[in-house]
């Protein structure tokens, strides 16, 4: 088994997309939810789908451990952030390379980078004038939304979009997209590749 940790800071609905798509999955199994906030709706997904979850301090996961040692002591092989805010310390990322998957609700390179998060990027890609914009699911280095693209889809910004709306219609994607993109990305990774460091 692939066991992997999802990391949010929120609403949860990627979260929640990807648990009932790895639900009884024979080689994928999600085991742990790690949040930054308290009292988000994320903590409900991860008890309705009967996930452990955690909430994470600031200053242990930035400049302490970064919880190795708890994703280390739950046999985690890969993180995938969802929805996640807080830049990922080089404590992670050297100990899970290439193994750190995030989502970004534009078509990067454009309107991503640090403080570009949720509705921020629409109204954004409104500003901009864009007729299309779409999602980026793209391997985690030490800068903001800056790794390796690993999947990017479509799909059009409409005349009369608000940002609320073109929200909606990325997520729609996301929610499509992201948990069939993680089942590959981690299966064609042999079994060794996938041993901690
Ligand atoms: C998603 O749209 C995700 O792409 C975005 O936050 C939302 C979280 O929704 N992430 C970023 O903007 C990261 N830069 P969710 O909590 O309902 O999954």
């Amino acid at each position: 088994m692939i066991r992997l940790a999802i990391l949010a800071s929120g609403g949860g609905s990627n979260a929640d997309a990807i648990l009932r798509y790895f639900s009884g999955h024979p080689q994928i199994q999600i085991v742990l939810i790690a949040c930054n906030r308290e009292a988000a709706i994320v903590y409900q997904v991860a008890e309705y789908h009967c996930v452990e979850s955690i909430q994470l301090s600031r200053e242990r996961f930035q400049a302490g451990d970064g919880y190795l040692p708890v994703f280390q002591d739950k046999q985690v092989s890969g993180l995938i952030l969802a929805g996640f805010l807080w830049k990922i310390p080089s404590v992670l990322i050297e100990a899970f390379p290439d193994r750190i998957l995030n989502i970004h609700p534009a078509l990067l390179p454009k309107f991503g980078g640090q403080g570009m998060y949720g509705l921020r990027v629409h109204e954004a890609v409104l500003a901009a004038h864009e007729t299309e914009s779409g999602i980026t699911i793209h391997r985690v280095d030490e800068h903001y939304d800056n790794g390796d693209v690993v999947f990017q889809a479509h799909c059009p910004v409409n005349p009369h979009d608000t940002p609320n709306s073109l929200a909606q219609r990325v997520l729609q994607l996301e929610h499509q997209h992201y948990p069939p993109t993680i089942e590959n990305y981690f299966t064609q990774q042999t079994n060794s590749e996938l041993t901690l460091n």
